[in-house]
């Protein structure tokens, strides 16, 4: 592989890989052997390193761990039938950490760092990347903040991971969902367009009383008025009501810019799909339940994928959506998103890089 920066590389000693079990992948369970890290010392990024994946040396007043500077990507690389590697719109992710970066007071990581460290981590842990359907590398980069102080201001200094997690399904079947109009996961001016850690601490209350009700996720209204449907705990949201796709826009700064949404909204407009990027509210969407106009919904993710929802509370009442058709829109991009990733379908959008 032709490489641009010299990064050391310190080997494991002995591979952890012979002892797991690739047919049984619990997500986010199971570690690959190596990571890259870097460090943020006196305004710059240094020290770039590929080390053994391992624990991680922190004070106690480690100011993340305080006060919440922690910022992190979630995405995935694939193996051909060639044994190639193939990563899907890292770059975009590598975007999407830096305006995270910018709203939290942190850094932002270089680009040329950022996917030179992933493909150099990716080249050296390549036999960790699962094939067969379904299956793939997931990868965690994330930044925090690494000044020891107690005290509220950015911190001076960071460091950069890159760690990957072979995966199969997030999610092995359809998911139920409940709308959620008493807690708030994000609200207009606050950091609910960051991927920031304090956001997911925030969910966990009122997603947990959803799962004791027997729910998996929530769907998040808005802050102010919890009359407008937003995301859900672990993905962005779309609904086909009559034949339009429907998803909330991301200028309010509540939602998460997901790299999935975007990608099937890419699709969907390439398709002639109708689409309309705005809020649905709750009473729209409990009419399109009670009318049978919503043809489906589903989740768009890169660990949840292209996830159905089977079965939707609002306002106390359960619904439950119709079987998914072969020819649902849903069925049609995960399939074209699938093909794409796997290297089955040609990417004439330039969405891979292979190593
Ligand atoms: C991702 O989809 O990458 C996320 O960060 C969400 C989390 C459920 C793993």
């Amino acid at each position: 592989m032709k490489t641009s920066l010299a990064i050391p590389v310190q080997k494991i000693e002995k591979s952890k890989i012979q002892e797991t079990d690739f047919s049984n992948l619990i997500f986010g369970k199971t570690i690959s052997d190596h990571m890259f890290v870097a460090d943020y010392v006196n305004g710059e990024w240094t020290d770039l390193r590929i080390v053994p994946y391992g624990p991680l040396d922190l004070h106690p007043a480690n100011a993340a761990l305080h006060y919440g500077q922690s910022i992190f990507e979630g995405m995935k690389a694939y193996k051909n039938d060639k044994g190639e590697i193939l990563i899907f719109r890292g770059d975009a992710n590598a975007r999407r950490m830096n305006e995270s970066a910018t709203r939290m007071c942190m850094p932002e990581i270089p680009e040329e760092i950022f996917m030179e460290g992933l493909l150099q981590l990716l080249d050296l842990d390549r036999n960790w990347v699962p094939s067969g359907k379904g299956a793939s590398l997931y990868i965690r980069p994330y930044m925090f903040a690494m000044d020891n102080y107690i005290g509220v201001k950015p911190s001076d200094t960071y460091k950069f991971i890159i760690f990957t997690c072979p995966v199969g399904a997030y999610y092995s079947k359809p998911v139920n969902v409940k709308v959620e109009t008493a807690f708030t996961r994000a609200t207009e001016g606050g950091t609910g367009a960051a991927k920031t850690a304090g956001n997911y601490a925030a969910s966990l209350f009122p997603a947990l009383q959803a799962q004791r009700e027997g729910y998996d996720q929530l769907l998040w209204t808005d802050g102010k008025s919890h009359s407008k449907i937003e995301e859900s705990g672990t993905m962005n949201v779309m609904f086909d009501i009559n034949g339009t796709l429907i998803t909330a826009p991301t200028h309010t700064g509540t939602i998460l810019k997901g790299i999935t949404r975007d990608s099937v909204i890419q699709l969907a407009k390439d398709w002639g799909k109708p689409l309309e990027e705005r809020f649905l509210t709750v009473s729209e969407l409990q009419e399109a339940l009670e009318d049978g106009s919503l043809r489906e919904a589903f989740g768009t993710g890169t660990a949840a994928t292209i996830a159905h929802i089977a079965k939707i509370n609002v306002n106390g009442k359960d619904y439950n959506l119709p079987e998914k058709g072969p020819d649902a829109f849903s069925n049609k991009v995960l399939n074209e998103l699938d093909g794409i990733k796997y290297g089955t379908i040609p990417d004439s959008r330039g969405w891979i890089v292979k190593i």
